[in-house]
C-alpha cells in the first residue's frame, strides 16, 4: 500500500465489508479527486468519463471497474495537488493503484490498471496513428514513462496475457478528457464495485 500514510493503511485495513470499500475509495475521490487529471478536466470527471466510456462500449463489469479506478494511485500518492510539475516526474501510480486494488480485486481489475501505462507506450510502437492523436499532457508523460517500447517490450508485454483489456482501457483513458462530456457521479458505479470487492482473508487476533 505504497502511498499511504501509515495511518491511513490502518484505515483501510479496518474496512470491514464491500460497502465500506465502496465508501471509502468514494470519499477519496470526493476528497480528491476534483484536483485537474491535465489540461482540461479533473481527476473525478476523467475517472468517470473513462468508466462511461468502458460501459458504452460493453466492456465487462471488471474492465468498466478498472477504467474507473485505474489512475486512483494518483489520489493515493499525493500527486492531485494540481502541481504544475505533476506529470514531469514518474511516481508509477499505474503500480501503486494495482497494489491497492489487490487488497479487494481481482487481476481482471488489477492488471489492465498496472498496464495502462505500458499500453500506452506499446500502442505507440504498433499503431503510428495513436501516437499521433495523444494529446499534449500525455506527449509529455510518455517521454517520463520510456517512449514507445522496443520489439522485446511489445514482446514482454503482449506475454502478460492482458494486452487486449489494457490497450481498450488506455483508448478510453486517452477519450476521458472531454470538458464538454457530461457525466453521472462515482456513486453511480457503487453497486458494480460492491460486486467485485472481495474482502482480505484476516488471520485471527
Ligand atoms: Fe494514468
Ligand atoms: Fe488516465
Amino acid at each position: 500500500m505504497s502511498g499511504l500514510e501509515a495511518a491511513d493503511r490502518s484505515t483501510w485495513m479496518e474496512l470491514r465489508d464491500p460497502n465500506e470499500v465502496v465508501e471509502a475509495i468514494g470519499r477519496l475521490y470526493d476528497e480528491r479527486g476534483s484536483s485537474n487529471y491535465d489540461e482540461a478536466v479533473t481527476q473525478t470527471v476523467h475517472a468517470l468519463q473513462s468508466a462511461e466510456l468502458a460501459a458504452a462500449d460493453g466492456a465487462p463489469p471488471p474492465l468498466i471497474v478498472a477504467a474507473l479506478l485505474h489512475d486512483i494511485g494518483h489520489l493515493l500518492l499525493g500527486e492531485w495537488e494540481s502541481r504544475p510539475d505533476f506529470l514531469d516526474r514518474d511516481l508509477h501510480h499505474e503500480d501503486v493503484a494495482a497494489r491497492f486494488l489487490a487488497n479487494w480485486f481481482g487481476a481482471d481489475v488489477t492488471e489492465p490498471v498496472r498496464l495502462h501505462v505500458d499500453a500506452k507506450r506499446y500502442l505507440c510502437a504498433v499503431d503510428p496513428r495513436y501516437a499521433g492523436g495523444l494529446s499534449p499532457a500525455s506527449v509529455r508523460s510518455l517521454e517520463v514513462q520510456g517512449g514507445p517500447m522496443d520489439a522485446a517490450e511489445v514482446e514482454a508485454f503482449v506475454a502478460t496475457g492482458f494486452a487486449e483489456p489494457a490497450t481498450e482501457l488506455r483508448r478510453w483513458d486517452d477519450l476521458a478528457k472531454d470538458v464538454d462530456r457530461p457525466v453521472g457521479t462515482f456513486r453511480d458505479h457503487a453497486p458494480l464495485l460492491a460486486a467485485l470487492v472481495t474482502m482480505p482473508e484476516r488471520s485471527m487476533p
